[in-house]
């Protein structure tokens, strides 16, 4: 019987481990579960002897490939994969996938939910600012990206966008205004969300230069990755601008030192844009089924190895 470990620091709602459990059960392969662990032995022991695994933001580094004696796929139940260590797996000859498209509206509801309360002031109860109307920037038009679009229409923003791997007919057609550059990106909307990927090209890659052109009451929210923000050029925008406000996710590094700009930012106290029963069911349900059709069929798509 295969085995496949299922290693969450931050589980799924339990609907979505039971979903899993039931796609596994019917393909004659056994669920290993192993949640909320502390310390990494704890993963380094459980993935020993198990044919698949399938984890959230947990680190997949060289020492847990290498321990997993007959591991054949792992499964990043999500979209970013910067958690995997990829050359470790294909070195190891383990096939590295993701489920993209899976959680990606849950990500998109919580940013626009952070841009609502920040724009009423953290709902501190004083008159705040609405959306409608107002510059949207999307920077990356990707799956994540597209659903931002779909609600913030419903909000009545104006949408711009930023890709350049995507046809601008193609974003035009939906109603959105392509730009050319970034920097047009930033300099024309008052709110900015990002869904870049977090790799060596984009870490660090949002920050003064970029935040600093942004109109009045300029607005950072990042559901992406905190690793794409330049954080000692976030602290000068704050520093400069008393009208700069950054909403996040995944809190920065520098947090501690925001304090004095309070009410300027929030932060969800773990990532969360994918914490949703409906978001956990779709990319635990996609793991298993990618799972399952790779060891049965071969079917490699998604990987990203
Ligand atoms: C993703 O890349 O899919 C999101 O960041 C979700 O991450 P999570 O599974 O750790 O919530």
């Amino acid at each position: 019987m295969k085995k496949v470990l299922v290693a969450t620091e931050k589980p799924f709602a339990p609907a979505a481990v039971a979903k899993i459990k039931e796609v596994l059960d019917k393909a004659n392969y056994e669920l290993v579960l192993l949640e909320k662990y502390t310390d990494n032995s704890e993963f380094l022991k459980a993935v020993e002897n198990v044919d698949a695994l399938i984890v959230r933001s947990d680190k997949v580094t060289k020492e847990v490939v290498e321990a997993a004696n007959n591991l054949k796929i792992v499964i990043r139940a999500g979209a970013g994969y910067d958690n995997l260590d990829l050359d470790a797996c294909t070195a190891n000859n383990v096939v590295a996938m993701n489920t993209p498209g899976q959680n990606s509206n849950a990500v998109a509801e919580l940013a626009l939910g952070m841009m609502v309360m920040i724009a009423r002031g953290n709902y501190n109860g004083k008159a705040g600012a609405e959306l409608r109307g107002k510059k949207l920037g999307i920077h990356a038009y990707g799956n994540v990206g597209k659903y931002v679009a779909e609600i913030a229409k419903g909000f009545g923003m104006e949408i711009y966008a930023f890709d350049p791997f995507v046809d601008k007919e193609a974003i035009k057609k939906e109603g959105i205004t392509p730009v050319d550059k970034v920097e047009e990106l930033y300099s024309t909307c008052q709110y900015i969300s990002l869904h870049i990927p977090a790799n060596d090209k984009t870490k660090k890659s949002i920050g003064f230069d970029l935040l600093s052109k942004m109109p009045k009451n300029g607005t950072l929210v990042n559901t992406a990755r905190k690793e794409v923000i330049n954080e000692d050029e976030l602290k000068k925008v704050f520093a400069e601008r008393d009208d700069f406000k950054y909403i996040s996710d995944i809190a920065p590094d520098c947090k501690d030192e925001l304090a004095e700009f309070e009410g300027k930012f929030f932060f969800t106290p773990k990532k969360m844009g994918a914490q949703t029963a409906e978001a956990n069911i779709n990319a635990g349900v996609a793991g298993a089924n990618q799972i399952i059709d790779f060891i049965e069929n071969g079917n490699t798509a998604f990987k990203v190895n």
